[in-house]
């Protein structure tokens, strides 16, 4: 049972359902959440915001004030995929702004397999932990002539020191491995830089054995022998990439939850997109938005709350009540009606 202290307070919890399947994935996975406080005795206030691309026509923006007054006002979010416009002179993305805004610095991505779930190797647990303010995210990204266009990766040692900080903790309270993953041969200064500031955050190393390596070399590292990994740390836009990779050793991007943590705020959102062409067709997989909201709960402090949706998750997925991409024939609707209806059991 969730301990007195969070029975006694309530939690505010926006909701963000984003574009593309985002809404229906919010909509089917919220009787979720109101499973698991009714079990749990978990007060909790949902309150529905406008955001992504779909805000933009009717508020010129991806993010409307109102918006961020809601998230101002919640204690987290949760978050659907959202679609970013591509080219010159768009809008920043929705995501990459509030990450920014209420600093949540962590990118945190489990890769872990699930019973039931075909994956490219078994014995998976891995956390990509990702820089989530700065690197190739820093914005400035400019044309300076007709045919030379720049971007700019900014490494600052404040955020490096930040983050290795975070995945330090994180390797402690697992399997005391932590893995910098970088490109310091061509990155010489930024990556120095990065790799130097973790190893500082990391003091004398308490326990944790650290190694590195080349973010190519992860690329196939994590192909060839991801359950030899424990905790790997990066930048931004290498975490980006390694975390599509590592969801897609475990079962796919549609298995794939996120959080993106700070000092005092979170996020929580699936790791795949929008996937426009399944919009309204009922088969988009739910199972990364579940684990999102897990993710959630866990922040939260109440773990039992957590594990009564990953329980939930692997009874469906034994059951065979699971989506299409799984290879299953359930609807989201399905999936999750399934679940919400074993954590109410
Ligand atoms: C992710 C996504 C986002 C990112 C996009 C949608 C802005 O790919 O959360 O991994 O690049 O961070
Ligand atoms: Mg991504």
């Amino acid at each position: 049972m969730a301990s007195s202290r969070h029975m006694a307070r309530k939690w505010k919890v926006a909701l963000l359902p984003g574009d593309g399947v985002g809404p229906e994935l919010i909509e089917n996975t919220t009787p979720i959440l109101e499973a698991v406080n009714e079990r749990f005795g978990i007060s909790m206030d949902l309150s529905v915001g406008v955001a992504g691309f779909n805000a933009i026509e009717k508020y010129g923006t991806n993010l409307p004030e109102k918006t961020i007054s809601l998230l101002k006002g919640s204690d987290c979010v949760l978050k659907g995929p959202m679609t970013t416009p591509e080219g010159g002179g768009s809008e920043i993305s929705a995501a990459v702004k509030i990450r920014k805004m209420f600093s949540l610095y962590a990118g945190v991505r489990p890769s872990k397999n699930i019973s039931g779930i075909k994956a490219v190797k078994p014995g998976v647990d891995l956390i990509i932990v990702r820089e989530n303010t700065e690197g190739m995210y820093s914005g400035l990204d400019f044309r300076v002539s007709e045919d030379t266009a720049m971007a700019l990766r900014v490494i600052t040692r404040r955020a490096s020191e930040r983050i290795g900080k975070f995945a330090l903790q994180l390797a402690k309270k697992r399997r005391r491995h932590l893995t910098i993953v970088h490109k310091g041969n061509i990155l010489k200064e930024s990556d120095s830089l990065f790799k130097e500031s973790i190893l500082r955050a990391a003091g004398g190393h308490s326990g944790v054995s650290i190694d590195e390596a080349h973010v190519d070399a992860m690329a196939q590292w994590l192909i060839k022998k991801p359950e030899s990994y424990d905790v790997i740390v990066t930048e931004n836009l290498f975490g980006d990439i390694l975390s599509d990779e590592a969801a897609m050793i475990v079962g796919g991007v549609g298995v794939g939850p996120s959080a993106n943590i700070g000092a005092g705020y979170a996020m929580f959102e699936p790791v795949h997109g929008s996937a426009p062409k399944y919009t309204g067709k009922g088969i988009a997989d739910p199972v990364a938005t579940i684990l999102s909201e897990a993710m959630m709960y866990e922040w939260m402090g109440i773990e039992a709350a957590g594990s009564a949706i990953r329980k939930g998750v692997e009874a469906a997925i034994s059951k065979g009540v699971k989506t299409r991409d799984l290879g299953g024939r359930s609807s989201t609707s399905g999936m999750c009606k399934y679940i919400a209806k074993r954590i109410s059991k």
